[in-house]
């Protein structure tokens, strides 16, 4: 077996062969290192960092824009069952001055039992926030409710239906 000082040695030994051949051939031999070593770096230096890319500008949505938005689809979606007017009731409770108003509340209204839940048990008041989870999927934030609706599943269109409530007050 080879010891590791002699594995030291022939190494050295190489060099040594390296270095005393004619400078000629150690050149080609260090042009080749020299173009593997450009080969390798070149991609990186191609990477260089880009200037940061402009974000889009925001969209600019006026509120009436908005509210005029969400009235379209009150009017496509929720009219089926529900009123925009004060005190009318239909298979829905009515949606006047929902925004802000304790879950459930509607006098004379026959909630469902899980509906009435939320808002005796749980004390829970539509917020523009509680809005916004019911409304992506009613089933789901309320397990057991009675409006057969899969939801707004875009969270534009929710904005835009929360704005047209909000603007339903006295
Ligand atoms: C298929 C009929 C139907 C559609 C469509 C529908 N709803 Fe309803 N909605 C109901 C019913 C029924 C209830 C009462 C649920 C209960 O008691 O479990 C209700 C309850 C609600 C409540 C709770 C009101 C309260 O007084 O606590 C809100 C808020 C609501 N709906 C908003 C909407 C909005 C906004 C839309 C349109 C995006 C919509 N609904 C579409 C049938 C519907």
């Amino acid at each position: 077996m080879l010891h590791r000082t002699d594995k030291g040695r022939l190494s050295s030994l190489a060099w040594a062969r390296f270095l005393a051949r004619p400078p000629r051939r150690r050149g080609r031999f260090a042009g080749t290192a020299l173009a593997c070593l450009l080969a390798f770096s070149l991609p990186a230096l191609a990477q260089q960092p880009q200037p940061a890319e402009q974000p889009p500008p925001e969209e600019v949505v006026t509120k009436e824009a908005l509210i005029a938005e969400g009235h379209e689809i009150f009017n496509l979606v929720c009219h089926l069952c529900h009123s925009d007017q004060k005190g009318v009731n239909r298979i829905g409770p009515s949606l006047y001055g929902v925004v802000g108003r304790k879950v459930a509340s509607v006098p004379g209204y026959p909630y469902s039992e899980a509906m009435r839940k939320f808002g005796q048990v749980w004390g829970r008041t539509w917020t523009p926030e509680e809005l916004d989870h019911y409304l992506t999927d009613p089933q789901k934030w309320i397990p057991g409710v009675n409006m057969h609706y899969s939801g707004l599943k875009h969270r534009a269109n929710r904005r835009a239906i929360i704005a047209y409530l909000s603007s339903l007050h006295d």
